[in-house]
């Protein structure tokens, strides 16, 4: 952000707060009211990921995990859109085939304030429930984002549930027929069951373009595709609301496994950086500046552990940062 603000002239100001596992040890809550107040604030929030093992007793009545659904719920960042390019330079770090990444580009996205993810939870000696809700409103207004998204792209829109089983798919698949076919008619809107969305997403990735779903089947589906990439940490991710103020983060978690080793892709996040700078502050100049940037070091063979050729030399998260803003210069 910096080095755009350099290079183009722009003056950021930069406001640096606690969430998740850090915020509890330092305030005993995850989602702290300075955080709050200092992202309502905000133009557009750039979020590290939350969780690790110091904290993931599930027991524990307070987890960082919350601090990040109060921060979503908060800002009313209903409407996740992650998308997944395909950079050529990257199709031998894909555990597919290179065949099918072919042409793949795709949009997903999770609707992120509703669902069994934020529904009642119970639980006793003898049994456990999480409840999935879906309301009218919520359905509509993610479906509309993802319609207005399709229409820019191909015309075309997926919808993914689980109509077969589960009366919230149904009554998703319902809400949205009705709400494409009064509003975006011209838009060719299919259904998947999540079960053959999984299938058809590693199989023939490039036959989607837009695909909308519900909040847990969503969080899965784009840890799968983020395999087309190459790597978790290579997608970035952005999640809306009504206003043009946006929560950026890339789609990875805390990664506990290699934390503090330098081994950490750094593009996700990177690449969250350009989403905010188009979809928060307007400047798509300069948020295509960033994948560009991105594209261009990869294409040089500058690569963390987790995109690595076999046998050629592994850049560190530094490394492969610092080359990104060299080439941004
Ligand atoms: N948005 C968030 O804050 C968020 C999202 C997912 C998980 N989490 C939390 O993160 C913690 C770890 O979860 P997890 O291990 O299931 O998921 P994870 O995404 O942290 O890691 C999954 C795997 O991908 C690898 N990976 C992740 N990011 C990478 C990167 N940038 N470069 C290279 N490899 C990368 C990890 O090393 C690990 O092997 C948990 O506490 C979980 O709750 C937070």
């Amino acid at each position: 952000m910096q080095q755009i603000a350099d290079s183009y002239g722009h003056h950021f100001e930069f406001s640096e707060q606690l969430i998740g596992g850090a915020a509890i040890d330092k305030t005993g809550n995850p989602f702290p009211a300075a955080t709050e107040s200092s992202c309502r604030e905000s133009d557009a929030i750039l979020l590290g990921a939350v969780g690790g093992p110091k904290w993931s007793d599930p027991n524990a009545s307070i987890r960082p995990e919350q601090g990040l659904l109060a921060l979503r719920a908060a800002l009313e960042v209903f409407a996740n859109l992650r998308p997944v390019e395909i950079i050529d330079a990257l199709a031998d770090a894909s555990p597919i085939k290179a065949d099918r990444l072919q042409g793949v580009d795709l949009m997903v996205i999770r609707e992120l304030t509703g669902g069994i993810y934020f529904g009642e939870k119970k639980r006793d000696e003898e049994s456990a429930s999480d409840l999935c809700i879906y309301h009218k409103y919520e359905v509509e207004r993610i479906i509309r984002v993802a319609a207005k998204l399709a229409q820019k792209r191909s015309g075309k829109l997926c919808s993914v549930d689980k109509a077969n089983v589960l009366e919230s798919s149904r009554f998703w698949r319902d809400v949205t027929v009705k709400t494409m076919n009064a509003e975006f008619p011209e838009i060719e809107l299919e259904h998947l069951l999540v079960d053959a969305a999984a299938m058809h997403l590693i199989n023939t990735p490039a036959a989607f373009d837009v695909v909308v779903t519900e909040n847990m089947f969503g969080d899965i589906l784009t840890d799968e595709v983020s395999m087309l990439a190459g790597s978790l940490g290579m997608l970035p991710s952005a999640s809306l609301g009504i206003s043009s103020r946006g929560l950026y983060e890339p789609i990875h978690g805390s990664a506990p496994d290699i934390a503090g080793k330098g081994l950490a892709n750094p593009c996700g996040m990177i690449a969250s950086t350009a989403l905010l700078l188009r979809h928060s502050l307007g400047l798509d100049a300069e948020a295509r500046a960033i994948e560009d940037a991105i594209r261009s070091v990869i294409a040089m063979g500058v690569r963390t552990a987790d995109i690595a050729a076999e046998g050629s030399r592994i850049a560190s998260t530094t490394d492969m940062t610092d080359a990104i803003i060299q080439q941004l210069r």
